[in-house]
């Protein structure tokens, strides 16, 4: 199915160096894979191995040091600035560990953060809004402010902000990494639903348990990306 499915992002021989003092780390070597739309991968490994530093290239929060990242087959590195910032706002929505939220906005606010980002919101930013709580089953704390929610209940409020611009990928780092075990699977069913209504999703996860849930698995391990069968 995926092989036929039209490609969302492909790294091609990508790495990232970061420099540290005197030396170097090499937190991404020559990473090479491609993101199908429709399709849910699952990230994994132990902390350390490169897996937010995969997540920052995926979504355009930092480049690669070297190699190459194509984006519906155009590469991110000839696009300007401006013009990445539009296909991280409106194509890719990013999900947290830390939820990220604004504690004094209301969820629903918090929600149309991303709406506002060319300026004024779009003309259908209600029914946009709706649809995003909807989803997550939060339209009836639309009025609360996060503090008084529940670790899962803010986490489903920041999956709605990041798909309130309807956006072909969704990233998530450790979105369940600070969430207990029924939480984390009820935010693990969550994104099962999303993809099955054909959002493309990427999830890191230390959890085999949780990557077993997802078609497919890369597995990370000092900045070496390979292909999983974790199941
Ligand atoms: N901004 C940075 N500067 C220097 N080293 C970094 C930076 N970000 C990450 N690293 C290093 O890169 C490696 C991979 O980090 P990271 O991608 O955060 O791993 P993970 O998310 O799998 O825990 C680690 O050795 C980390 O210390
Ligand atoms: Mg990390």
């Amino acid at each position: 199915m995926t092989a036929a499915a039209p490609e969302v992002l492909r790294l091609d021989r990508v790495g990232k160096r970061y420099p540290m003092g005197d030396t170097v780390v090499d937190a991404l070597v020559d990473a090479s894979f491609t993101l199908h739309e429709g399709e849910a991968v699952a990230i994994l490994g132990p902390s350390g191995s490169g897996k937010s530093t995969l997540m920052h290239l995926l979504g355009f929060l930092d480049s690669p040091s070297s190699g190459e990242i194509l984006f519906e087959g155009r590469p991110v590195a000839v696009i300007t600035e401006r013009q990445r910032a539009q296909i991280r706002a409106e194509k890719i929505g990013f999900v947290f560990q830390a939820f990220n939220l604004l504690p004094r906005l209301t969820v629903r606010a918090n929600v149309a953060l991303p709406l506002s980002y060319h300026g004024s919101p779009p003309a259908d930013a209600d029914a946009r809004i709706a649809r995003a709580l909807a989803l997550v089953d939060m339209t009836h704390r639309a009025h609360h402010r996060p503090g008084e929610l529940s670790g899962g209940q803010r986490q489903r409020v920041a999956i709605a902000r990041a798909l309130v611009n309807e956006p072909r990928i969704l990233l998530a780092d450790e979105p369940t990494g600070n969430l207990d075990t029924k939480t984390a699977a009820a935010i693990l069913d969550l994104f099962k639903e999303l993809n099955r209504l054909g959002r493309t999703i990427v999830v890191v996860t230390h959890s085999p348990e949780i990557a077993g849930h997802f078609r497919r698995q890369l597995h990370v391990l000092d900045g070496r990306v390979k292909e999983g069968g974790a199941r």
